[in-house]
């Protein structure tokens, strides 16, 4: 039995985005993003301005709530808290000159209450939440001058928070564009009509504004900790036949091609081969080359399930999946989404990541999206008796502890939607990941009260004793 062991400095803490919970999406000058008009998530319909059903609107209102929200973070006693900061505060259709000083404001306040606690901020720069003005009039990232909107709007918040946030993430699941071209890459072309050398070249265009970011950070503050974010996902071969295997090496290259762009600065030759296998030509300057070298100083990432590929056709039944497919692996169980479980993919993808790159890995996010119950606890209080969730997180965790064991290097892990918030996927509330239970429904009704779950303690139990308790 392996002895859990946490480094004394691991960061502990929760993770959440802008777009999914914020809510006062037309307050202080924020302009409209991606998210504004897509009220079922990220796959469903686009409408022309936002809806009242669109739940993201007023998420569960933190905007106004944060000091109670990061109260209760700070009694889990979190080291730190994942969010991003809404593009469209800061620079409401993107391609302005001059930054909303409201939208900074928040942020400043935000970052000030963390600090209040002692608690690390580490923040996405972009969340799915692309201006809606930048998606409408130059098709989001297809197009290359989105490379210096971003610039100038990461250059505004480095230069800003300089003092405030050290450790920061230029794309959250920079992969998942292939997948989702509108809500994580801002691609106005429906997907059908799109063609793979305009995705590939979005692709690019967005590696490389992640290497010009991690340039200018480094610039501003050379203390800067700059991570690259992608979605994990094992990819196992469904049977030993060594169809199977090269099946599953290339499903995982499709992932693995983003993390090797951003620690080695340079494409890998099985993508060059891809390309030129697919007929996909792409614009690539030698000056992008040159950006591309600016490599990151960690690797963090999304972890929720591994997937399964074969190359018999006959045996390809589509597994449900945040954002990429794969196939149903027959030995695991899946979540009321159909997301299958499976905390040992989680030591291997550490393994995996070690192996490929040593460079310093940081899990930021991991967790199980459920439906739960508010009832009367013992002591008379509202909560939920989220055991199925206390089990999930104990499970990954005790993976996380192995992987350590193995020689792994993480810094730290934070869990997908501390406190609920609205679903990226279904744009749903009902999917809840939280610690916190928030009385908001699908329905648009509820107090928007805050109530603890039993899994509140039993995080809170975790960090105090750095993972001995589990
Ligand atoms: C990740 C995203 O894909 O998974 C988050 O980075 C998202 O934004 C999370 O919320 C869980 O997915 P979902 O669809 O259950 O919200």
């Amino acid at each position: 039995m392996t002895e859990l062991k946490f480094p004394e400095n691991f960061l502990w803490g929760g993770a959440t985005a802008a777009n999914q919970y914020e809510g006062a999406y037309n307050v202080d000058g924020k302009g409209l993003s991606v998210q504004d008009v897509t009220p079922k998530g990220g796959f469903g319909p686009i409408t022309d301005r936002p809806t009242p059903d669109n739940m993201k609107l007023e998420g569960i209102d933190f905007y106004h709530r944060y000091k109670e929200d990061i109260a209760l973070f700070a009694e889990m006693g979190f080291k730190t808290y994942r969010t991003s900061i809404a593009w469209t505060r800061i620079f409401p259709n993107g391609d302005e000159t001059e930054p909303n000083e409201a939208g900074l404001q928040f942020y400043d306040d935000l970052f000030d209450e963390l600090a209040k606690y002692g608690i690390e901020p580490l923040i996405t720069l972009s969340h799915y939440e692309t201006p809606l003005h930048l998606a409408r009039e130059y098709d989001g990232w297809v197009n290359r001058k989105m490379i210096g909107f971003y610039e100038n709007y990461v250059r505004t918040v480095f230069t800003r928070y300089k003092d405030k946030v050290k450790y920061w993430l230029t794309f959250n699941e920079i992969n998942s564009i292939i997948h989702a071209p509108f809500m994580s890459g801002g691609i106005a072309t429906a997907p059908d009509k799109l063609s793979k050398s305009d995705l590939y070249q979005a692709v690019h265009h967005e590696l490389v504004a992640s290497a010009l970011a991690t340039k200018i950070g480094h610039e501003i503050n050379p203390d800067f900790q700059i991570g690259c974010m992608v979605l994990a996902m094992p990819t196992y071969p469904l049977t030993a036949h060594p169809d199977d295997v090269i099946a599953a090496m290339e499903a995982e290259r499709q992932n693995y091609f983003f993390s090797d762009v951003h620690v080695r600065g340079a494409y890998p030759g099985y993508m060059k081969r891809y390309f030129r296998e697919n007929g996909i030509v792409l614009d690539i300057t030698p000056e992008d080359e040159e950006i591309l070298k600016n490599t990151v100083d960690f690797i963090s990432f999304s972890y929720y399930m591994s997937s399964t590929e074969t190359a018999d056709e006959s045996k390809k039944v589509k597994g449900a999946g945040n954002i990429l497919g794969g196939v149903m692996n027959p030995y695991l169980e899946a979540s009321e989404w159909g997301w299958q479980i499976d905390p040992k993919g989680l030591r291997i993808v550490l393994n995996d990541f070690w192996d490929r790159y040593q460079k310093s890995l940081f899990i930021v996010e991991n967790g199980l999206g459920a439906v739960d119950q508010l009832v009367e606890g013992e002591d008379g209080q509202m909560t939920v008796n989220d055991d199925y969730r206390i089990k999930y997180l104990n499970d990954h965790l005790v993976q996380v502890a192995e992987a350590i064991a193995d020689g792994v290097e993480v810094m730290g892990y934070t869990t997908w939607g501390c406190i609920d918030l609205v679903s990226a996927s279904t744009a749903e509330l009902k999917k809840r990941y939280g610690f916190i239970y928030v009385d908001r429904h699908d329905d648009g009704s509820g107090t928007l009260k805050r109530y603890k779950k039993k899994s509140f303690n039993w995080y809170k139990e975790v960090i105090a004793t750095n993972g001995e308790s589990l």
